[in-house]
């Protein structure tokens, strides 16, 4: 581990990543993260700052102009969205994470797609850390209230039993409450082993369970550190965490 806290192999890394949209101008500039095994990364910044596009950018869903993405060592920078999820990624967007018509359980099956062996240990599992979803396992997903969906949307993630999990904004529009327990069940997944890359816009909660943190301003790496250094930093705080 080096004195930022980056361990001398992070599990997944995107480095000094420059790319956009399409022919777009470049949306991220030179931008560095990455998530270090059995550990919590979080990306705050404001909106618009590129936090989605820096998750698409390590998930394949982006044109990298410059820079890599390690996964586990490997340089992984020129495979498909499909092909990084067969090496281990687990994504849920900030967008369109669910299929609202189907049922809670057909949500989980579609998440094990690229699966061949016997999914119900896994399904279990995903039952047993979000037990309201095998209440209500034959409703259709839509049906369910604002955190209830996230959970379904993380469920799905986890029924590909991937080596890193990533959620863009996993508590976004669920209250205070709600957002502290999609937390905990966050925790309770990382605890397992399983890194965890999120991104939030509950800043300060987030970075109290954050063992690294990245604020990204206009594309770019603007702080980084331990999510406590972070919430400590007087600047962080000023202009970030409303003081
Ligand atoms: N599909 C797209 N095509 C073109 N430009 C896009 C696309 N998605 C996002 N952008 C642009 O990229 C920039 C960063 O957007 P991004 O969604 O990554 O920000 P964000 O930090 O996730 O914001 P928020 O907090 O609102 O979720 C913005 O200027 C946005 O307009
Ligand atoms: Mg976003």
């Amino acid at each position: 581990m080096s004195a930022d806290g980056v361990a001398a192999q992070p599990f997944l890394a995107g480095q000094e990543i420059t790319g956009g949209y399409g022919r777009g101008p470049d949306i991220l500039h030179g931008c560095t993260i990455a998530v270090n095994p059995g550990e919590i990364a979080v990306i705050v910044g404001p909106n618009g700052a590129g936090k989605s596009t820096a998750m698409k950018a390590l998930f394949g869903m982006l044109e990298v102009r410059s820079g890599a993405v390690l996964l586990d060592g490997e340089d992984i920078t020129m495979l498909s969205p499909q092909d990084r999820v067969r090496k281990g990624m687990g994504f849920v967007p900030q967008v369109n994470n669910i299929f609202p018509s189907m049922t809670v359980e057909e949500n989980l099956e579609m998440g094990a797609f690229i699966r061949e062996d016997d999914i119900s240990g896994t399904m279990a599992s995903v039952y047993d850390l979000f037990p309201i979803l095998k209440e209500k396992r034959y409703q259709a997903a839509g049906e369910l209230s604002g955190g209830q969906r996230q959970q379904v949307a993380v469920g799905r993630a986890l029924m590909t039993k991937p080596k890193v999990l990533m959620l863009d904004e996993p508590t976004a529009g669920v209250s205070p409450i709600v957002m502290d327990e999609l937390f905990d069940r966050i925790i309770e997944i990382a605890r397992t082993g399983l890194p965890v890359l999120m991104v939030e816009q509950n800043a300060r909660q987030a970075l109290a369970i954050a063992d690294r943190g990245y604020v990204l301003v206009q594309g770019a790496n603007a702080h980084t550190g331990t999510g406590k250094a972070l919430l400590a930093d007087e600047q962080v705080r000023r202009s970030f965490l409303g003081g």
